[in-house]
């Protein structure tokens, strides 16, 4: 087993969008440091096996459950099942999210209203859920969203995900002012191309950001001195930095 962080082991994180890519890679990363984990999809059958391999890995406690970001109920029931079985968050990955292409006037109401109800509102909804466990957690806390390179750049045909993206970020900094000074530390990691489903087939997914990189970043978030954080960062895949 390698070196945990102190600032991290026996602390609990709480992770949406963890039935696979960013989330999954970071639950595991977060678990090795020695975390207990706590992770919120839809897809609950990959949840709970992510649960069990973790528990079995790491030694760690993992809760399962099944979770709709769209849902308000949803969401509170998983901070609520969180504070019954890990107690106070010290960690929170808003992670959950979905995108669709489509040009403006190809771009059904529905779709674009999908698209910001998950990634957007969702990311509303989490930190509004686990606020009072975080607020209940000692010492430095974090909060992270995943937003992305598209929530920082205009782009033709991907207008809904690109304005949820741009809605996480600003979200996310103006959050940010209302707890720095009770100690929580807010960052919206904003990647592009990582190597996850959405880029499937692709022929240079492995010159991708790999999950574990996001997983990475997470941990060292959490884990820098606590006089400073960072706000926003973007991700690129060092060999495919185009803007
Ligand atoms: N891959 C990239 O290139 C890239 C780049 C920039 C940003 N991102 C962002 O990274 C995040 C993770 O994406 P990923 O690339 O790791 O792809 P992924 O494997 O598809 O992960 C998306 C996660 O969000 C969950 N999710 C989707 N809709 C949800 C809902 N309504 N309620 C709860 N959970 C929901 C999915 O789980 P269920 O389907 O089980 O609910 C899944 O666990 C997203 O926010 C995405 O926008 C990805």
């Amino acid at each position: 087993m390698s070196q945990r962080s102190p600032d991290l082991e026996g602390r609990v994180a709480a992770i949406t969008g963890a039935s696979s890519g960013i989330g999954e890679a970071t639950a595991r990363r977060l678990a090795a440091e020695g975390m207990d984990v706590a992770v919120g999809a839809r897809r609950g059958d990959r949840l709970g096996k992510l649960a069990d391999e973790i528990e079995a890995e790491h030694g760690v406690e993992a809760l399962a459950v099944e979770t709709d970001v769209r849902s308000m109920v949803d969401v509170h029931g998983f901070a609520d099942a969180v504070e019954d079985a890990l107690g106070p968050v010290d960690l929170l990955f808003a992670n959950a999210g979905t995108g669709e292409g489509g040009r403006v006037e190809a771009t059904s109401e529905e779709a674009f209203e999908t698209t910001i109800d998950v990634n957007l509102v969702g990311a509303f909804r989490t930190a509004k859920a686990f606020l009072p466990l975080i607020r209940d957690a000692e010492g430095t806390r974090t909060i992270v969203f995943t937003g992305s390179v598209s929530g920082t750049v205009p782009m033709a045909g991907s207008s809904a995900y690109v304005a949820s993206k741009h809605g996480v970020r600003g979200f996310a900094r103006s959050l940010a002012q209302e707890v720095a000074d009770e100690g929580i530390r807010t960052t919206a990691i904003n990647p592009g191309y990582v190597n996850t489903r959405w880029h499937e087939g692709h022929p240079r997914a492995d010159d991708m950001v790999q999950p574990e990189d996001v997983g990475e970043l997470v941990v060292t978030l959490a884990t820098m001195n606590d006089t400073a954080m960072i706000d926003d960062v973007r991700v690129w895949p060092a060999k495919m930095y185009s803007e």
